[in-house]
């Protein structure tokens, strides 16, 4: 059995990632690091623990992350994130609070040790900023060669951006570290809005959560209804709300959800260009064998049905 560890800055659409990994009978998970992001990075360990609480599954160890981009000294939530999350990063949905608290060892640290101890056998989903992930490289370069398997959310190649024409917002709030771990990370797929923005939850689906009489289900019906009416409010789409970190999850543990291309990219920081935080390919790299990929195409209703599927039975 494959280990997953998940890297969340918890989130709405990242408490769908962490419900899908819990609930997943192929993957065993063994940890989830905390990262900054849709809130800062204590409230996003903290919502990671009330929600395996909630999920029955307070087994799975929590990681303090990075509290900020390597290059900044302090991080602070952007405004939209805070409509698109609530200001407690779960739509102002209140939490029962998990007996258990976050581990002594850092999130960096977990994953160093994990990449040796696992390597092929591990599989790395950061659905946040690369903070943590470029850390433990710099700190252990041997990372990037061990673990077997990352699939990030992140980045945009043929749509536009949703923080500027050409950022998506996990890689706008580090693109240097996004920069420094695309550029040496092996076996990296990215899914970004390319893909993700094709996967869209109702509340068809979320009516279905809340009649299975569980606390859980209630819950994450109240967490996933302020999304999707935040996706309507803010006219991002009308139609639903995009699985974006769920699908990373999926990816993860079956690549053929999605189509991908094989790409060495990188990641633009200069910020006085006008396409800051772009993840985009090596023009000079085309003709080299590459382990990196962007997914391109997903199957969208194989997903989406799957994910239902899965969150009834996790929810339940
Ligand atoms: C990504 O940014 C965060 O707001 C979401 O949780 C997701 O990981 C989408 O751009
Ligand atoms: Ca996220």
């Amino acid at each position: 059995q494959k280990k997953m560890i998940l890297d969340l800055d918890t989130g709405i659409d990242d408490a769908l990632a962490l419900a899908y990994a819990v609930g997943d009978p192929n993957v065993d998970l063994i940890g989830v690091i905390a990262s900054y992001g849709n809130t800062y990075v204590e409230t996003a360990a903290q919502n990671s623990l009330n929600l395996l609480h909630l999920l029955g599954a307070d087994e799975v160890p929590v990681f303090l992350g990075e509290s900020h981009a390597s290059t900044a000294d302090h991080f602070d939530v952007m405004p939209i994130s805070q409509l698109i999350h609530g200001k407690n990063g779960v739509g102002e949905v209140t939490l029962d609070v998990a007996p258990r608290g976050v581990e002594k060892q850092s999130g960096v640290d977990f994953l160093i040790a994990s990449a040796h101890q696992y390597a092929e056998d591990l599989i790395f989903i950061p659905t946040g900023p690369l903070t943590n992930l470029a850390t433990a490289i710099k700190k252990d370069a041997e990372v990037a060669h061990l673990i077997g398997n990352t699939t990030l959310m992140g980045g945009a190649l043929t749509v536009p951006g949703n923080v500027s024409p050409f950022t998506e917002a996990n890689i706008h709030q580090d693109p240097e570290d996004a920069d420094y771990a695309f550029t040496r990370q092996k076996n990296l797929t990215m899914v970004g809005l390319d893909v993700t923005l094709r996967t869209l939850l109702t509340k068809t689906e979320t009516a279905a959560w809340r009649i299975l009489g569980t606390s859980a289900g209630e819950k994450y019906a109240d967490l996933m209804d302020f999304y999707i009416d935040a996706y309507y409010n803010l006219d991002i789409d009308k139609k639903g709300a995009a699985l974006h970190d769920p699908l990373a999850v999926a990816v993860g543990i079956d690549p053929t959800y999605v189509t991908t291309m094989p790409l060495a990219m990188h990641v633009t920081y200069d910020r006085d260009s006008g396409d800051y935080g772009r993840t985009i390919g090596d023009k000079e790299k085309l003709l080299e064998p590459t382990t990196t990929k962007a997914a391109i195409l997903v199957d969208t209703t194989r997903f989406v049905s799957d994910f239902q599927k899965m969150m009834l039975t996790v929810l339940a």
